[in-house]
């Protein structure tokens, strides 16, 4: 890649229009290389997730292709990848920091991505992959390269979910307890990586993390605030989750280029909560 990560980050957005041109073989080499590694497959907490590369339909050679049915939001996608994990609380989180470090590892090859976690027909893709008792296909990205005039619809998606309205700062970050907002200004070093967590993807881009840094500067502490009643949530798993994992691997990725060494622990600090939908998930602790 010659991008940085933080780079990558600031460009990546949904892509919901392809080109019709297939994938290059040395991009799709490269990705599958990077499956081969198990590390890449490892969340924050040694988790793992299972991740398969689909061709769509018409857009390879391979015997797998499979019609998606992403019920036209997609249109052209190359090819897929394609999640699977066990349904569980941690394992989501997990699954959300691993899949969304492939899709920027994506996203620095060239390629468009979007996650998808609603809008897809599960049945063709579990027929497909077999998960076993207990797994869950969760979301998968369509690949492709991106179409640089939006359709319509493209531009309809991105206007209803509010895509390019980002929560600031205020709304997002406390400083040592809920009581006081965290300014820029007072994160320090921290500061690029809590913008990158705010640049990052979310399920219907609710933007559900909340993160208070210690008065000792020492730790953050990542919450999820659940949207209430939220249809995300009724497909059978908390989709919520996974955009936490999501956040977690935007920090991370962000923390190890700007040299900030830490581990991720999972301890409640008892700060309280913002209200009854708030619930602590994970801290980073600078090591
Ligand atoms: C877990 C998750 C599930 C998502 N599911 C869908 C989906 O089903 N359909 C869709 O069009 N976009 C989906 N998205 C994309 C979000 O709408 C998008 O990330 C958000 O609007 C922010 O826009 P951006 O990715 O361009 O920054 C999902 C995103 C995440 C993180």
């Amino acid at each position: 890649m010659d991008m940085t990560v933080m780079d990558i980050i600031e460009k990546r957005k949904s892509v919901r229009t392809y080109e019709t041109t297939p994938i290059g073989e040395k991009v799709h080499a490269a990705i599958m290389d990077y499956l081969r590694q198990e590390e890449n497959l490892r969340g924050p907490f040694g988790g793992t997730a299972g991740v398969e590369w689909v061709w769509a339909k018409g857009g390879g050679e391979d015997s797998k292709a499979i019609k998606l049915g992403a019920y036209g939001v997609i249109q052209n996608p190359q090819a897929y990848l394609v999640g699977v994990v066990t349904n569980d609380r941690k394992a989501l989180l997990e699954f959300g920091y691993i899949f969304h470090k492939l899709i920027l590892y994506a996203t620095g090859l060239g390629l468009g991505t979007c996650w998808i976690g609603g809008t897809f027909n599960r049945r063709s893709f579990t027929r497909e992959l077999a998960p076993k008792p207990g797994e869950i296909i969760p979301c998968i990205t369509p690949l492709g390269y991106p179409r640089e005039k939006q359709r319509l619809l493209d531009a309809t998606m991105r206007y209803v979910v509010k895509a390019d309205q980002k929560k600031p700062w205020r709304d997002l970050y406390y400083d040592a307890s809920f009581e006081h907002l965290l300014a820029p200004g007072d994160a320090g070093s921290l500061a690029a990586a809590l913008e990158m967590v705010r640049l990052g993807p979310s399920a219907s881009n609710k933007q559900p993390w909340r993160a208070v840094l210690s008065a000792d500067r020492q730790e953050i502490h990542f919450y999820l605030q659940h949207t209430p009643n939220y249809s995300g949530n009724k497909l059978g798993f908390e989709m919520q989750r996974i955009d936490i994992g999501i956040a977690a691997c935007n920090f991370e990725l962000a923390c190890k280029e700007l040299g900030i060494p830490g581990v991720w622990t999972m301890r409640d600090p008892q700060l309280g909560v913002i209200d009854q939908h708030t619930e602590y998930m994970l801290s980073y602790k600078l090591s």
